[in-house]
Protein backbone atom coordinates (compact mmCIF):
# COMPACT_ATOMS: atom_id res chain seq x y z
CA UNK A 1 0.00 0.00 0.00
CA UNK A 2 1.31 3.49 -0.95
CA UNK A 3 1.72 5.91 1.92
CA UNK A 4 2.69 9.87 1.92
CA UNK A 5 3.89 11.03 4.48
CA UNK A 6 3.97 15.12 5.96
CA UNK A 7 6.94 15.74 8.06
CA UNK A 8 5.16 18.27 10.27
CA UNK A 9 8.29 18.60 12.55
CA UNK A 10 10.81 19.06 9.55
CA UNK A 11 9.03 20.83 7.24
CA UNK A 12 7.97 24.68 7.77
CA UNK A 13 5.88 24.72 4.05
CA UNK A 14 4.23 21.23 4.72
CA UNK A 15 0.95 20.92 3.14
CA UNK A 16 -2.05 18.86 3.77
CA UNK A 17 -5.63 18.17 5.01
CA UNK A 18 -5.40 18.74 8.55
CA UNK A 19 -8.86 17.10 8.92
CA UNK A 20 -6.76 14.04 8.50
CA UNK A 21 -6.22 15.09 12.31
CA UNK A 22 -8.84 17.01 13.33
CA UNK A 23 -11.83 14.39 13.20
CA UNK A 24 -15.51 15.14 13.26
CA UNK A 25 -16.51 16.80 16.91
CA UNK A 26 -19.47 17.16 18.73
CA UNK A 27 -19.86 21.11 18.83
CA UNK A 28 -20.50 22.38 22.05
CA UNK A 29 -20.55 26.04 23.48
CA UNK A 30 -18.24 27.14 26.22
CA UNK A 31 -19.97 29.66 28.10
CA UNK A 32 -17.67 31.46 31.05
CA UNK A 33 -18.22 34.84 32.54
CA UNK A 34 -15.49 38.17 32.76
CA UNK A 35 -14.88 40.03 36.04
CA UNK A 36 -17.82 41.88 35.62
CA UNK A 37 -20.14 39.72 35.48
CA UNK A 38 -20.68 39.50 31.88
CA UNK A 39 -21.48 36.10 30.10
CA UNK A 40 -19.70 34.80 26.99
CA UNK A 41 -20.81 31.71 25.46
CA UNK A 42 -17.55 30.38 22.76
CA UNK A 43 -18.17 27.79 20.38
CA UNK A 44 -16.01 24.53 20.44
CA UNK A 45 -15.32 21.54 18.69
CA UNK A 46 -11.54 20.91 19.95
CA UNK A 47 -12.74 19.09 22.91
CA UNK A 48 -14.03 16.18 24.08
CA UNK A 49 -15.07 13.59 27.37
CA UNK A 50 -12.19 12.15 28.50
CA UNK A 51 -13.21 10.57 31.84
CA UNK A 52 -16.39 8.74 33.04
CA UNK A 53 -16.22 7.16 35.96
CA UNK A 54 -19.88 6.47 37.94
CA UNK A 55 -19.08 7.21 41.62
CA UNK A 56 -17.37 3.92 43.81
CA UNK A 57 -15.25 3.03 46.31
CA UNK A 58 -16.65 6.12 48.29
CA UNK A 59 -15.53 8.56 45.98
CA UNK A 60 -18.08 11.03 43.69
CA UNK A 61 -18.41 10.16 39.98
CA UNK A 62 -15.75 11.32 38.20
CA UNK A 63 -16.13 12.86 34.45
CA UNK A 64 -13.56 15.53 32.72
CA UNK A 65 -14.18 17.16 30.25
CA UNK A 66 -11.53 19.36 27.78
CA UNK A 67 -11.49 21.68 25.28
CA UNK A 68 -8.72 24.13 23.31
CA UNK A 69 -9.53 27.83 22.96
CA UNK A 70 -7.27 30.00 20.29
CA UNK A 71 -4.91 32.40 22.60
CA UNK A 72 -3.20 34.66 19.83
CA UNK A 73 -3.92 36.07 17.00
CA UNK A 74 -3.54 35.00 13.93
CA UNK A 75 -4.48 36.37 10.38
CA UNK A 76 -5.48 34.15 7.82
CA UNK A 77 -7.47 35.51 4.46
CA UNK A 78 -10.18 38.28 5.68
CA UNK A 79 -9.96 36.45 8.97
CA UNK A 80 -8.32 37.82 12.40
CA UNK A 81 -8.49 34.89 14.57
CA UNK A 82 -8.70 36.49 17.60
CA UNK A 83 -7.83 35.32 21.27
CA UNK A 84 -11.07 33.72 22.28
CA UNK A 85 -12.53 35.85 25.01
CA UNK A 86 -14.11 32.64 26.35
CA UNK A 87 -10.07 31.68 26.77
CA UNK A 88 -9.33 35.49 28.85
CA UNK A 89 -12.51 34.73 30.66
CA UNK A 90 -11.11 31.36 32.45
CA UNK A 91 -7.51 32.59 33.15
CA UNK A 92 -9.77 34.77 35.77
CA UNK A 93 -12.36 32.45 36.91
CA UNK A 94 -12.15 28.96 35.87
CA UNK A 95 -15.58 27.76 35.72
CA UNK A 96 -17.83 27.21 32.42
CA UNK A 97 -20.87 25.53 31.03
CA UNK A 98 -20.88 23.27 28.35
CA UNK A 99 -23.76 22.52 26.62
CA UNK A 100 -24.27 20.54 23.34
CA UNK A 101 -25.59 21.80 20.28
CA UNK A 102 -28.39 20.37 18.13
CA UNK A 103 -29.31 21.03 14.68
CA UNK A 104 -32.01 23.37 15.75
CA UNK A 105 -29.83 25.76 17.03
CA UNK A 106 -26.87 25.34 14.62
CA UNK A 107 -27.23 29.67 14.02
CA UNK A 108 -27.38 30.62 17.04
CA UNK A 109 -24.00 28.72 17.54
CA UNK A 110 -23.11 30.75 13.99
CA UNK A 111 -24.04 33.80 15.67
CA UNK A 112 -21.74 32.56 18.76
CA UNK A 113 -18.94 32.18 16.37
CA UNK A 114 -19.35 35.82 15.12
CA UNK A 115 -16.16 38.34 16.21
CA UNK A 116 -18.75 40.07 19.20
CA UNK A 117 -17.24 42.90 21.49
CA UNK A 118 -15.86 41.75 24.57
CA UNK A 119 -18.62 41.77 27.14
CA UNK A 120 -21.52 41.58 24.46
CA UNK A 121 -22.94 37.96 25.38
CA UNK A 122 -23.30 35.95 21.69
CA UNK A 123 -26.17 33.93 23.97
CA UNK A 124 -27.95 37.53 24.14
CA UNK A 125 -27.39 38.37 20.55
CA UNK A 126 -28.50 35.01 19.04
CA UNK A 127 -31.65 35.08 21.39
CA UNK A 128 -30.60 32.41 23.69
CA UNK A 129 -32.22 32.55 27.59
CA UNK A 130 -29.85 31.34 31.36
CA UNK A 131 -31.15 29.94 34.09
CA UNK A 132 -28.80 29.77 36.94
CA UNK A 133 -26.47 26.72 37.04
CA UNK A 134 -26.48 24.89 40.32
CA UNK A 135 -23.08 24.25 41.86
CA UNK A 136 -21.24 26.83 39.72
CA UNK A 137 -21.94 30.50 39.57
CA UNK A 138 -21.56 30.67 35.45
CA UNK A 139 -25.29 30.12 34.07
CA UNK A 140 -26.23 27.23 31.95
CA UNK A 141 -28.58 28.02 28.62
CA UNK A 142 -32.38 27.35 29.01
CA UNK A 143 -32.24 26.07 25.22
CA UNK A 144 -29.64 23.30 25.50
CA UNK A 145 -31.15 20.39 26.88
CA UNK A 146 -27.80 19.87 28.51
CA UNK A 147 -25.75 21.89 30.34
CA UNK A 148 -22.47 20.33 31.72
CA UNK A 149 -21.11 22.74 34.81
CA UNK A 150 -17.97 22.47 35.28
CA UNK A 151 -14.37 23.99 37.46
CA UNK A 152 -11.50 24.13 35.21
CA UNK A 153 -8.73 22.24 37.06
CA UNK A 154 -5.82 22.45 34.90
CA UNK A 155 -4.46 24.49 31.68
CA UNK A 156 -1.95 23.46 29.49
CA UNK A 157 -0.20 25.52 26.57
CA UNK A 158 -0.46 23.91 23.06
CA UNK A 159 2.20 25.08 21.34
CA UNK A 160 2.31 28.65 19.99
CA UNK A 161 -1.45 29.28 19.59
CA UNK A 162 -3.71 27.25 22.09
CA UNK A 163 -4.41 26.79 25.76
CA UNK A 164 -5.87 23.12 26.62
CA UNK A 165 -8.26 23.35 29.49
CA UNK A 166 -9.43 20.33 31.57
CA UNK A 167 -12.71 20.72 33.16
CA UNK A 168 -13.89 18.61 36.24
CA UNK A 169 -17.69 18.29 35.72
CA UNK A 170 -19.80 19.17 38.94
CA UNK A 171 -23.16 18.75 38.08
CA UNK A 172 -25.55 18.66 34.79
CA UNK A 173 -28.59 19.39 34.40
CA UNK A 174 -31.07 17.50 31.29
CA UNK A 175 -33.84 18.62 30.15
CA UNK A 176 -36.70 15.54 31.83
CA UNK A 177 -38.13 15.19 28.52
CA UNK A 178 -34.98 14.05 27.08
CA UNK A 179 -34.34 11.88 29.93
CA UNK A 180 -38.16 10.36 29.10
CA UNK A 181 -36.57 10.42 25.25
CA UNK A 182 -33.55 8.42 26.01
CA UNK A 183 -34.62 4.58 26.08
CA UNK A 184 -31.75 2.97 24.48
CA UNK A 185 -29.31 5.22 26.78
CA UNK A 186 -27.60 7.13 24.02
CA UNK A 187 -28.12 10.22 25.73
CA UNK A 188 -26.62 13.71 23.68
CA UNK A 189 -27.45 11.53 20.18
CA UNK A 190 -31.07 12.31 21.07
CA UNK A 191 -30.69 16.10 20.67
CA UNK A 192 -29.47 15.43 17.41
CA UNK A 193 -25.53 16.98 17.76
CA UNK A 194 -23.87 18.53 14.88
CA UNK A 195 -20.18 17.48 14.00
CA UNK A 196 -17.84 19.94 12.72
CA UNK A 197 -16.38 18.23 9.38
CA UNK A 198 -14.03 21.68 8.15
CA UNK A 199 -14.40 25.00 6.77
CA UNK A 200 -14.91 24.79 2.86
CA UNK A 201 -16.94 26.99 0.05
CA UNK A 202 -18.23 24.30 -1.77
CA UNK A 203 -22.10 24.76 -0.55
CA UNK A 204 -22.20 28.59 -0.38
CA UNK A 205 -20.80 31.98 -2.05
CA UNK A 206 -18.33 32.02 1.66
CA UNK A 207 -16.41 30.35 3.57
CA UNK A 208 -18.61 28.31 5.60
CA UNK A 209 -18.00 25.48 8.48
CA UNK A 210 -19.69 22.37 7.41
CA UNK A 211 -21.29 19.88 9.65
CA UNK A 212 -21.94 16.33 9.53
CA UNK A 213 -24.61 14.26 11.90
CA UNK A 214 -24.86 10.86 13.57
CA UNK A 215 -27.16 8.61 11.63
CA UNK A 216 -28.95 6.97 14.37
CA UNK A 217 -30.62 4.34 12.19
CA UNK A 218 -27.08 2.95 11.71
CA UNK A 219 -25.96 2.01 14.87
CA UNK A 220 -22.75 -0.94 15.05
CA UNK A 221 -22.63 -3.87 17.21
CA UNK A 222 -19.43 -5.90 17.05
CA UNK A 223 -21.21 -9.23 17.76
CA UNK A 224 -21.22 -12.23 19.90
CA UNK A 225 -18.75 -14.48 17.91
CA UNK A 226 -15.71 -13.41 19.33
CA UNK A 227 -14.78 -11.58 22.46
CA UNK A 228 -15.80 -11.56 26.50
CA UNK A 229 -19.39 -13.13 27.63
CA UNK A 230 -19.97 -11.44 30.14
CA UNK A 231 -18.92 -7.67 29.91
CA UNK A 232 -17.67 -5.46 26.52
CA UNK A 233 -14.30 -5.66 27.92
CA UNK A 234 -13.83 -8.63 30.45
CA UNK A 235 -11.08 -9.93 32.33
CA UNK A 236 -8.70 -12.14 29.78
CA UNK A 237 -9.77 -15.50 31.91
CA UNK A 238 -12.91 -14.58 30.77
CA UNK A 239 -12.39 -14.13 26.95
CA UNK A 240 -9.97 -17.65 26.67
CA UNK A 241 -13.06 -19.39 28.30
CA UNK A 242 -15.40 -17.38 26.44
CA UNK A 243 -13.36 -18.58 23.30
CA UNK A 244 -13.41 -21.96 24.27
CA UNK A 245 -16.98 -22.45 25.02
CA UNK A 246 -16.97 -21.43 21.43
CA UNK A 247 -15.37 -23.74 20.57
CA UNK A 248 -12.64 -21.86 18.69
CA UNK A 249 -9.28 -23.00 21.17
CA UNK A 250 -9.57 -26.44 22.50
CA UNK A 251 -8.66 -27.54 25.89
CA UNK A 252 -5.02 -28.05 24.93
CA UNK A 253 -4.35 -24.72 22.98
CA UNK A 254 -6.26 -23.34 26.41
CA UNK A 255 -3.81 -24.54 28.67
CA UNK A 256 -1.07 -24.30 26.39
CA UNK A 257 -2.11 -20.12 26.27
CA UNK A 258 -1.82 -20.26 29.72
CA UNK A 259 1.34 -21.48 30.71
CA UNK A 260 2.63 -19.26 28.02
CA UNK A 261 1.19 -16.53 29.37
CA UNK A 262 2.72 -16.73 32.83
CA UNK A 263 5.85 -17.64 31.23
CA UNK A 264 5.19 -14.08 29.19
CA UNK A 265 4.64 -12.46 32.44
CA UNK A 266 7.73 -13.14 33.76
CA UNK A 267 9.99 -12.32 31.07
CA UNK A 268 8.21 -10.08 27.82
CA UNK A 269 11.57 -10.12 26.25
CA UNK A 270 11.22 -13.67 25.40
CA UNK A 271 10.77 -12.88 21.61
CA UNK A 272 9.72 -17.23 20.64
CA UNK A 273 7.28 -17.05 23.65
CA UNK A 274 5.58 -14.14 22.54
CA UNK A 275 5.39 -15.29 18.71
CA UNK A 276 3.66 -18.57 19.75
CA UNK A 277 1.60 -17.11 22.14
CA UNK A 278 0.36 -14.13 19.29
CA UNK A 279 -0.16 -16.82 17.28
CA UNK A 280 -2.40 -19.28 19.45
CA UNK A 281 -4.21 -16.06 20.34
CA UNK A 282 -5.14 -14.44 17.10
CA UNK A 283 -6.28 -18.19 15.93
CA UNK A 284 -8.60 -17.85 19.02
CA UNK A 285 -9.93 -14.73 18.68
CA UNK A 286 -10.02 -14.25 15.09
CA UNK A 287 -9.78 -17.68 13.33
CA UNK A 288 -6.73 -16.46 11.30
CA UNK A 289 -3.57 -17.28 10.84
CA UNK A 290 -1.11 -14.79 12.13
CA UNK A 291 0.25 -14.81 7.90
CA UNK A 292 -3.53 -13.67 7.34
C1 LIG B 1 -18.72 24.82 15.67
C2 LIG B 1 -17.57 25.69 16.07
C3 LIG B 1 -16.48 25.14 16.70
C4 LIG B 1 -15.40 25.93 17.09
N1 LIG B 1 -14.37 25.35 17.78
C5 LIG B 1 -13.39 26.12 18.30
C6 LIG B 1 -12.42 25.55 19.18
O1 LIG B 1 -12.45 24.36 19.49
N2 LIG B 1 -11.48 26.37 19.70
C7 LIG B 1 -11.44 27.71 19.41
O2 LIG B 1 -10.57 28.41 19.93
N3 LIG B 1 -12.35 28.27 18.58
C8 LIG B 1 -13.34 27.52 18.05
N4 LIG B 1 -14.30 28.08 17.24
C9 LIG B 1 -14.19 29.49 16.90
C10 LIG B 1 -14.65 30.38 18.05
O3 LIG B 1 -15.84 29.93 18.59
C11 LIG B 1 -14.85 31.79 17.54
O4 LIG B 1 -13.61 32.34 17.18
C12 LIG B 1 -15.54 32.70 18.52
O5 LIG B 1 -15.74 33.97 17.94
C13 LIG B 1 -14.75 32.88 19.80
O6 LIG B 1 -15.62 33.46 20.72
P1 LIG B 1 -15.13 34.28 21.97
O7 LIG B 1 -14.05 35.23 21.51
O8 LIG B 1 -16.35 34.96 22.43
O9 LIG B 1 -14.61 33.30 22.97
C14 LIG B 1 -15.39 27.31 16.81
C15 LIG B 1 -16.50 27.88 16.16
C16 LIG B 1 -17.57 27.09 15.80
C17 LIG B 1 -18.76 27.71 15.14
Amino acid sequence: MKKEFFNIEGDKEVKFNYRFIQPPQIAYFVTTKDEFGNINSTPITLGTCNAATFPKDGNFGEFYLTFSMGIKSQNDIGNKNHPRDGYINLLNHSEAVVSYIGEDLLQEAIIANMPLPRGISELDIAGLNTYPSRNISVPSIKECPINIECKIIEKIKLGNYYMLFIAKVVGISVDKELIEKDKDGYGVLHINPVFELNINQKKSKNNRLHFGMINSKKILVPGDNFGSTIDWVGTYDNLLRSEFNRGKISKEEFNHIKELTEIFKNDRSNKTVKDELTKLLKKGITGRNPTE
